[in-house]
């Protein structure tokens, strides 16, 4: 297949022409890899990193060094995706240089082609900011789990006319300062339709229903990695945690009983080299 890197232009071309865009998270080499070898169109390094890779409780805790470190194994393992570092809580919100600075790091350290933040309306003059400096941004609407404690917890957002009409100007406000692309996450899919059809750029989704310009999805909840709870807006491809724990309790009990390792997993040795030690 003649794959080429994906950019700005490819993933608006595949809005314009009704082609579907994949998102999915990864936050290291061999997940990243893989989700480029799958053909998938832009990876992101999630802040979600924070709760699936390092057991916080939520994603407010995660810094830009955590961001950093994560974005450029993630980059060493990428030859095709284009690959998005999420902004961590307060990187962006403090001043606009400070946003600039952040976004930047993303770009010069990790290797990043581009940055997200959370954030609508409110959050526009700072998305156009970074795009001034150079650095493209995707935004971010509807649930916003930085933000959490704000929405008074993790709920579906936009039910109501004036709520939905907000997002609508979100989006758009979004789009205006630069962005070039808006995830939208957990808001009813006759809302993520009606924004998608306004915008000229695309859409991806995550509880946000079929009609987005593409999907995205936490890895570890699409592999099954992550047992604390599973949205229900996720899909399971595969449930790799009992088929992982099952082969770690069958290490431990060949070892304990000395079946592991066997003669095929040991070096030989010559007998008269083994006398002469
Ligand atoms: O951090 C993340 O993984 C995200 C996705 C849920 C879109 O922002």
């Amino acid at each position: 297949m003649d794959r080429k890197k994906v950019t700005i232009a490819y993933l608006q071309q595949k809005k314009e022409e009704g082609q579907k865009i994949t998102m999915m998270t990864a936050y290291d080499f061999p997940t990243a890899s893989l989700v480029d070898q799958a053909g998938i169109d832009t990876t992101l390094v999630g802040d979600s990193l924070g709760m699936v890779m390092l057991g916080y409780e939520s994603t407010v805790p995660v810094t830009m060094e955590e961001m950093i470190h994560h974005s450029r194994a993630v980059r060493r393992g990428t030859k095709y995706a284009f690959v998005i570092g999420d902004m961590p809580f307060m990187s962006y919100q403090v001043s606009l240089e400070q946003a600039i600075e952040n976004a930047g790091r993303f770009m010069k350290e990790a290797g990043c082609d581009s940055v997200k933040l959370e954030g609508g309306t409110e959050m526009a003059h700072v998305v156009k900011a970074i795009v001034d400096a150079g650095i493209p941004v995707c935004g971010h609407i509807g649930l916003t789990p930085q933000t959490a404690s704000k929405l008074s917890g993790f709920k579906v957002q936009g039910k109501d006319a004036e709520s939905a009409r907000e997002l609508v100007k979100s989006a758009k406000d979004l789009e205006e300062a630069g962005a070039f692309m808006i995830v939208m996450e957990c808001i009813p899919d006759l809302l993520a339709e009606r924004i998608t059809g306004e915008l000229k750029i695309p859409t991806i989704g995550i509880g946000a229903g079929t009609d987005c310009d593409g999907q995205v999805l936490v890895y570890h909840d699409l592999v099954g990695l992550f047992e604390r709870f599973t949205p229900k807006f996720v899909k399971q491809y595969i449930n790799l945690s009992p088929k992982i724990r099952e082969a770690l309790v069958q290490f431990r009990e060949e070892v304990e009983a000395g079946s592991f390792p066997g003669p095929e997993h040991s070096f030989a040795m010559k007998k008269e080299e083994a006398e002469r030690i």
